[in-house]
């Protein structure tokens, strides 16, 4: 049991949030998070938004507003988003704050002390039409390394694999309403040399490499490695903008330079877990996470956002690291969880192909728990993932309803009807009992397993298995005739469904956090007993005792309709 700090992708504040998203990072975080408060950890959960960088100017340009109207809007609905669905944030934070342009700008002067920062004067490309540089992600063009021929200036999300902008073969501009050539004009920028830290990089990501104790998934290594096959090499991490943390140079024309998002959009990590302990009256208390080497540090992601994590941003706290003095350190993530993406039929989810679901408007419409229970049971672990209403419905009416819903109820309401609401004693447990025990037993310590190695589809998966051995028993043993003919045995059938239920519910506690309380509150155990820190491994069975009173069954998911999706409406 100790300290840990887990931290979700900053998503930018540029749009609302969807179920990509979701699925990608902020879901497993929070199971993830849950999961290790039950197991005692004393847990700092961080994110906030990303509130810098091309995408939010690009969406003021487009929205004719500035773009801290931008920021100020999805800031707050994004916020909002992720409370509804149940994601629970320490603290949801802001680059935009003065602590995070202060941290951010002291990570450069740092870094530029050192000589792990350089000034370039480099060609970039620019565009003659809209009269501005392109930001790397707004120019199109040739993959130089697969041939994709959508690939980005900053990435192909083919095969990811890295390059200069003017690498790409045929560039374009992709502007909104821009599909120009652009030309190459003469700008000076700061580079961070990544080729510096080679070596170092080798050494922790080999220190991550399969059989070691925090080894990451495949594709968060393989990635990282690929990256160090190629060779680092110096990147530019300012940009031509007004937008964004300042370079803290004085020299003529830094005015409309700032840094690159992506240099200090990690840094919120650090920011934010020093403003949740100033807000918790504790200023230094931060420290015992990003300075104490007995505390792991996980990073939630999507695939798209490996390099920086693996990469960049470790590079980056070496740096600092080398220039700091001892007492200003910072950690380096000990597991960068990466997930692949979840599609919409065919598709990305994209808000340029029109085809996201905002979770706030899912929420709303569905509830979280169904959203959490889905996503988690087709989370992209290993590979993309699909979201269609059908498979929605299906899996909602088919494993939520009809596996874990009806056993709950079937189970609940006829310890209500037939024992006086009250578990019973029953009769000598017999065969059938006993495996049903150690299907519990099972169940409980697998899906533990699966959650401490990241696993959350597994770990789900094995959590309805036993629901579903609970249905087989419940319908082999026939209590409704049982009970005319022997009570007793009645009452053995009963009372061990009724520590499956407290079982289910226990274990369920990570995933469904809305509803594994309310089953829970059926046994009598309070609400916030129900989360208590350090109660992961509690015994079904010490909240099943004979005599112990249930309050009245509810129906935990009512079935969904074809008129309830939006296909039908
Ligand atoms: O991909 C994104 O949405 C980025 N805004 C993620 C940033 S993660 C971190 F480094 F802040
Ligand atoms: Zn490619």
């Amino acid at each position: 049991m100790g300290k840990v700090l887990v931290t979700a992708a900053l998503p930018y504040a540029n749009g609302r949030v969807h179920l990509g998203h979701l699925a990608g990072a902020y879901l497993p975080a929070d199971t993830y998070v849950r999961w290790r408060r039950l197991k005692g950890d004393d847990v700092v959960f961080i994110c906030g938004s990303d509130e810098h960088g091309v995408p939010i100017t690009l969406s003021a340009l487009k929205r004719k507003c500035s773009p801290q109207e931008v920021v100020d809007e999805f800031h707050k609905a994004n916020g909002a988003a992720f409370a509804a669905a149940g994601v629970a944030f320490d603290i949801w934070g802001r680059t935009s704050s003065p602590e995070h342009h202060a941290l951010s700008q002291d990570f450069f002067a740092k870094l530029l002390s050192k000589g792990y920062i350089d000034r370039r004067e480099i060609q970039q490309y620019y565009s003659e039409k809209s009269k501005m540089f392109l930001p790397d992600r707004y120019v199109e063009g040739t993959c130089p390394h697969c041939g994709n021929e959508r690939a980005r200036g900053d990435e192909c999300e083919n095969c990811q694999k890295p390059y200069e902008v003017t690498d790409l073969k045929n560039p374009r501009s992709a502007l909104p309403g821009d599909d120009s050539a652009p030309v190459l004009k003469a700008t000076s920028h700061w580079f961070l040399r990544l080729d510096t830290f080679q070596p170092r990089l080798e050494r922790y990501v080999a220190a991550h490499g399969e059989g070691q104790s925090e080894a990451w998934r495949n594709n968060t290594l393989r990635g990282a490695e690929g990256w160090l096959k190629l060779g680092l090499r110096a990147r530019c991490i300012t940009r031509d903008t007004e937008w964004g943390v300042k370079i803290p140079l004085s020299e003529p024309g830094i005015d409309g330079k700032r840094l690159y998002v992506w240099f200090d959009a990690p840094i919120g990590y650090v920011t934010f877990t020093q403003q949740l302990f100033a807000q918790r009256g504790n200023p230094e208390g931060w420290r015992e996470y990003w300075q104490n080497p007995a505390c792991p540090i996980y990073n939630f992601i999507g695939k798209d956002n490996i390099p920086f994590h693996a990469i960049t941003w470790p590079a980056m706290e070496f740096g600092y690291n080398d220039a700091a003095a001892d007492g200003n350190k910072y950690e380096i993530a000990s597991q960068v969880v990466a997930n692949e993406f979840l599609n919409f039929g065919a598709d990305k989810f994209s808000k340029s192909r029109g085809n996201l679901i905002e979770i706030g408007w899912f929420v709303e419409k569905y509830g979280a728990e169904s959203l959490r229970y889905y996503l988690t049971a087709v989370a992209p672990e290993e590979n993309d993932s699909t979201f269609t209403w059908e498979d929605y419905a299906r899996r909602y009416n088919g494993e939520l309803a009809d596996v874990l819903g009806n056993f709950v109820h079937r189970t609940l309401t006829f310890t209500h009807k037939y024992f006086d609401a009250k578990i019973p004693e029953g009769g000598p447990a017999g065969d059938g009992e006993g495996k049903l025990r150690a299907e519990i037993s099972a169940a409980l310590s697998e899906s533990a397993k699966h959650l401490d190695g990241l696993r959350f589809k597994a770990g789900l998966a094995r959590l309805m298995d036993l629901a579903r051995a609970g249905n087989r028993f419940f319908d082999e043993k026939a209590p409704w005739a049982q009970r005319k003919t022997d009570l007793h045995a009645c009452g053995a059938t009963i009372r061990v469904c009724c520590e499956t239920t407290a079982a289910l519910a226990l274990g369920l506690r990570p995933f469904l956090p809305g509803s594994a309380p309310k089953i829970l509150k059926s046994f009598g155990l309070a609400a916030e007993d129900a989360f208590k820190p350090g109660s992961a491994g509690l015994d079904p069975r010490s909240i099943t005792q004979p005599g112990t009173p249930l309050a009245p069954p509810e129906v935990p998911f009512k079935k969904l309709e074809e008129k309830d999706l939006p296909a039908a409406q």
